[in-house]
């Protein structure tokens, strides 16, 4: 197959826990790619209505906050940050009251609108790899490469215990797998549809193996569509 030197979408979406924003960060990082973490925009919208009171069903509210905020994403010395309003919000995205609301902000339709909206603006003229839920399926549906992570609810589980064990965090096991469990069923069954395998994405199943192997396998699966060394 002829390889696009162009600019290119690679897709890569899949559940919490497989390892998704580790091997984007890499694979941008190593290929000089710009790389865009979706789930953070999500992050960014459901901290600016927890900071302005703004409830689920406020739709006329929620509306008006998404004409006036403003996400930047920018990457300083090789770390990713996040802005809104001006604000670095990378760390208070990523805090527990977050954590708690985002899933149910992101199955919010207006919100879904704008942030595609904006993930397509901002993919404009770019080599990008796009990390999420829906971006082989509705963000990007011609993306050039398309990569869908799957691993066992356990090891998922057992990667967010080690992890939070990392950062002094101190959740049971059996608890996380619960979450773990519980957000798959909410991603997998909302009405509007976040987490969809594409047809024509390149499923791999990450339970058993280490994010080296798991990088290898994407990047040869990348280079038979893309010319990443362009
Ligand atoms: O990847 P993450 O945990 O940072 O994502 C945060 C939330 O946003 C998660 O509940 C799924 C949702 N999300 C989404 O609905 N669509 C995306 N493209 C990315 C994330």
């Amino acid at each position: 197959m002829e390889k696009m030197c162009k600019n290119y979408v690679i897709a890569i979406d899949g559940e919490a826990g497989t390892g998704k924003s580790t091997l984007a960060k890499n694979i941008a990082k190593k290929y000089g790619i710009v790389y865009m973490d979706t789930g953070a925009m999500y992050r960014c919208v459901t901290l600016a209505m927890l900071n302005e009171n703004i409830r689920l069903d406020n739709i006329d509210e929620i509306s008006k906050l998404l004409d006036t905020i403003k996400i930047d994403m920018t990457n300083e010395n090789g770390e990713d940050k996040f802005y809104l309003n001006g604000e670095d919000v990378s760390t208070k995205i990523r805090e527990k009251q977050v954590n708690d609301y985002v899933s149910q902000v992101s199955h919010i339709p207006v919100v879904r609108e704008r942030m595609v909206n904006l993930q397509r603006e901002l993919a404009k003229g770019k080599k990008i790899v796009m990390e999420g839920r829906d971006i082989g399926t509705n963000v990007f549906p011609n993306a050039e490469v398309k990569i869908y992570l799957v691993a066992s609810a356990e090891e998922r589980a057992k990667r967010r215990f080690e992890q939070n064990k990392e950062k002094g965090i101190d959740i049971p096991y059996e608890e996380i797998l619960k979450n773990v469990i519980f957000r798959d069923n909410n991603d997998k069954s909302s009405s509007v549809g976040t987490l969809k395998k594409a047809e024509d994405a390149f499923e791999i199943d990450t339970t058993k193996l280490t994010m080296e192997e798991e990088e290898k396998i994407v990047v040869e699966k990348i280079r038979e569509k893309v010319d990443l060394d362009a």
